[in-house]
Formats: structure tokens, C-alpha cells, sequence
């Protein structure tokens, strides 16, 4: 049985090669060399797409707990959720249905979608357990997304209720391979439980960082080996899902491509890429040579780059030896970064530490905020400064903002966010345009600070 459904995970993501790229061959399924401590990476399970219609995605997602394992919950058995693909300028409709026990929420990171689809119980009640709620909205952005519960977030995120959903633009060139990988760490919630006498839940945020995250990509415990032919050009997606760990990425010859937006402006050379919680970026590998190794350096939320040594995550092994290919033609826009007009519109200052457990922003604590309006399709810059002595990735929902300044230096290169780490008493100005009315929340990702208060509301009026 457990072999049946191997074969049908490997036929799915086949499948979906063969369905779009007709005229090239199929990988090969990474085979795993029987190393005892490393395992095959395993491919992320693509939900089935129940719409026939070319330019309609239509998915059933149901959560669930786990029949198995180390995770709580599950969206159809799987844990990371199905795999939601689909083309910019789709229509994307999920039949949720909730079998958790507990009221839950659907919300999808970094699109934005009209505030009734937006997962959040904020001006309206989640969904209740043994009920039903169909999310359908329209897909205008492309890029590298996930979907999350926004109800009771911390312990459902941690439970392993989250998946990866891609929204591919037609006009970009088509990689030999592309490859999702979603970062977790292992049982932060349920190490925690066990690390407090009391099994206290409503203390978290202390258990692990003692002892180092460790990782698990889709799914599965690192390090992973990745086999791929030389020669290939593979376009990499990378998420990190996990409620309170830093990912450093690093690999030689890193090539980004993307972030959590799409496409960068211009291909980027870092010598690492840093993903908070809720981020994400894209990467080219141009396979050649020896192969390679993935790893994190360690990043501390208390201060940034850590001693200790890499975490290797994935080991790509090369199948024939081949030259490097070049880099493809992304259609990268050139745009350089806009200014910064010298003032702020709107101030969130982040506030809060380990100490005394309470985060906030302005001073209030999430549900008991003032909410900031602001007029439709208004371009607003907001300022917002990280006065605690924790690192915070900044999470806009239902909009986007571009980055104007970091501590009065203009970005790197034009930056399109929606998530955004603050260092240590970082200070950022961003531009948003306020195209899509609703009440978004705005919160720290760090998912323990979210859920103790450090979470508001931007309003964008009604047209
Ligand atoms: Cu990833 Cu408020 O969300
Ligand atoms: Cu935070």
C-alpha cells in the first residue's frame, strides 16, 4: 500500500511535467542511494486539479488530524498540504472542509485576494469544524505563495496544516526542472509541550532556541539527497514554513531569480539567502560539475548570523557529469528602487521581548488595535521600526509594498514584499499602493508573537 501510493505521488508529479512541457522528457524520480543517514528529498504531492477548464483550478482541500506521524494535523493525509499550481491570470477555487475539531481558516499568503477570501477572523467567524468554505478568487500575481491557517495560527501551522502554491507566468523560460522545497522545523509546538513541566501551550518561543532547529524539507528530516542530471537548469522555489526559525541558505554559485513577489528585478548574486518565517525566494541551479550542498547557516532571531556550524539540507548529486549550461532569459523588469520621500504615513513601531513575553505594535496588543485607514488606490508609505532586542519578519496581507529605505539607505535593488525581516532596531520605509479595500492584517510571521498580540490592521476603504 505504502509502495501504491510512492508510485502514484511520482506518477502525479510526472504528470504535471508531461502536462506542461509536452516536448521534454520526463525526469527520472530522485532514486535514493540506501545511505543509512540520508534519504531521498522528497517531491511535494500536487493536488489534483477537478476543472477541466484551462484557465479554472479547482481543488478540495479537507484538514484533518494525522493518521500518522510526528504532525498533528493534515490537508488530505499530506503533510506538507497538495501542491496548488496554476497560471497567472486563473481562477483559483478551494472547497475547504474542516474535520479538525476545531474552528480553522484557510488563508493565502501573499496574493491578493478579495478581504472575504482572506482566511482571517477578523470581522467574521473562521470555520467551524465539520463545516465547509469555498475560497475562489483570481490569480494576478505570479510567483511562489502558500496557504496557512489563520485561526489559532501557531498551533496549526506547527501541527502541519500548510502547503506551497505556485502561480507560474507564462512568459518566463522553461527550466529543465523546477523543484518546491518547503522548510520546516521539527515540532517546535510539540517539543515545547514536552520541554514544560505543565505542558503549558500558552508559553512559547523559549524551548528551542537552545537547542537549534532542526530542519525537515518537504516533509522529510535533513540532510536529503537530490539526484539530477548535469547539463540541466533547475528553477528552485524556496519556503520557510516554519513558525520561528531563520533560515541562511547558502550554496556555491547561488543565482536568485526571485522573491516573495516574483521575479527580482535583475538576477542577484548574495552569498546567502536569508528566509524569516513566511518568506520565500527563487533560485536558478545551472547543474554542473561535482554537485553540490545546500545548507543553512545558523541565524539567531536574537541578533541575525550565529555561531555554529552549516546544517547541510540538501545534497544535489549529479546522475552523468556535464558542463554548467548558462542561465536563462528571465524576463527580469530593470526597475531600480524607488525613493524615499523623507516622511512616513503610517508608523508601526514593533515592540515587545523574550523577557517579558508580550509583543506589540504601537503599544496595543492584536485584537485591541487602532486600525489605520487609508483611501482607495492612495499610495501610502509606512515606516516601520523594530524597538525590541528579536529579529521580526513583517507580513503585509491582501497588498504588497516596495521597499524605499532601510535605516535611510536605499535597498539593494528594487524590492517587491510582502514579508520582510526587521534586524535589530532596523528602520524601513515602504510604499504601498492600497489597490485592494479590506482590513489587512499586519503582523509579525514570527507565529508566537503573532498570536501573543504583535499582529494590526491596515484599512484600505471601499472605492
Ligand atoms: Cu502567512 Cu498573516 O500570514
Ligand atoms: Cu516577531
Amino acid at each position: 500500500m505504502r509502495q501504491h501510493l510512492c508510485i502514484l505521488s511520482v506518477a502525479l508529479s510526472l504528470g504535471l511535467w508531461a502536462r506542461q512541457s509536452p516536448s521534454e522528457a520526463p525526469r527520472s524520480a530522485p532514486d535514493a542511494p540506501t545511505q543509512p543517514q540520508s534519504r531521498a528529498l522528497p517531491l511535494l504531492q500536487q493536488a489534483e486539479d477537478l476543472d477541466p477548464a484551462p484557465d479554472r483550478v479547482l481543488v478540495r482541500l479537507e484538514a484533518a488530524p494525522s493518521a500518522s506521524g510526528p504532525w498533528l494535523y493534515a490537508y488530505n493525509g499530506l503533510n506538507p498540504g497538495p501542491l496548488i499550481r496554476a497560471r497567472k491570470g486563473d481562477t483559483l477555487t478551494v472547497e475547504f472542509t474542516n474535520r479538525l475539531g476545531a474552528a480553522s481558516t484557510i488563508h493565502w499568503h501573499g496574493l491578493k485576494v478579495p478581504f472575504a477570501m482572506d482566511g482571517v477572523a477578523w470581522r467574521g467567524a473562521p470555520v467551524g469544524d465539520g463545516e465547509s468554505f469555498t475560497y475562489t478568487f483570481t490569480l494576478n500575481q505570479a510567483g511562489t505563495f502558500w496557504y496557512h491557517p489563520h485561526f489559532n495560527t501557531e498551533n496549526q501551522v506547527d501541527g502541519g496544516l500548510y502547503g506551497a502554491l505556485v502561480v507560474e507566468d507564462e512568459a518566463d523560460p522553461r527550466p529543465d526542472q523546477e523543484l518546491v522545497l518547503l522548510f520546516d522545523t521539527e515540532q517546535e509546538y510539540d517539543a515545547q509541550q514536552d520541554a514544560l513541566p505543565d505542558g503549558d501551550p500558552g508559553r512559547h518561543g523559549h524551548g528551542h532556541a537552545r537547542l537549534g532547529p532542526r530542519w525537515r524539507v518537504n516533509g522529510q528530516s535533513a540532510p536529503l539527497i537530490h539526484s539530477a542530471s548535469g547539463g540541466q537548469v533547475t528553477r528552485v522555489r524556496l519556503i520557510n514554513a516554519s513558525n520561528s526559525a531563520y533560515l541562511s541558505l547558502r550554496w556555491p554559485g547561488l543565482r536568485q531569480i526571485g522573491s516573495d513577489q516574483g521575479l527580482l528585478a535583475a538576477l542577484a548574486t548574495p552569498e546567502s539567502i536569508v528566509l524569516g518565517p513566511g518568506d520565500r525566494a527563487e533560485a536558478e541551479w545551472l547543474l554542473g560539475g561535482e554537485g553540490f550542498s545546500v545548507v543553512t547557516e545558523p541565524w539567531s532571531l536574537n541578533g541575525g548570523p550565529a555561531l555554529g556550524d552549516p546544517v547541510e539540507l540538501v545534497q544535489v548529486q549529479l546522475q552523468e557529469p556535464a558542463p554548467a549550461p548558462q542561465g536563462l532569459a528571465w524576463p527580469f523588469s530593470g526597475e531600480a528602487p524607488g525613493l524615499d520621500p523623507g516622511y512616513a504615513d503610517i508608523l508601526y513601531q514593533f515592540q515587545g521581548s523574550d523577557r517579558t513575553g508580550v509583543w506589540l505594535i504601537n503599544g496595543e496588543r492584536f485584537p485591541n488595535v487602532t486600525v489605520e485607514e487609508v483611501p482607495f488606490d492612495a499610495e501610502v508609505v509606512l515606516e516601520v521600526r523594530n524597538l525590541s532586542p528579536t529579529e521580526h519578519p513583517f507580513h503585509l496581507h491582501g497588498l504588497a509594498f516596495e521597499v524605499l529605505s532601510i535605516n535611510g539607505a536605499p535597498p539593494p535593488r528594487y524590492m517587491l514584499e510582502d514579508t520582510l525581516n526587521l534586524r535589530i532596531r532596523d528602520r524601513v520605509r515602504l510604499r504601498v499602493r492600497a489597490d485592494n479595500p479590506g482590513d489587512w492584517m499586519t503582523h509579525c510571521h514570527i507565529l508566537p508573537h503573532a498570536d501573543d498580540g504583535m499582529m494590526t490592521v491596515l484599512r484600505v476603504l471601499e472605492p
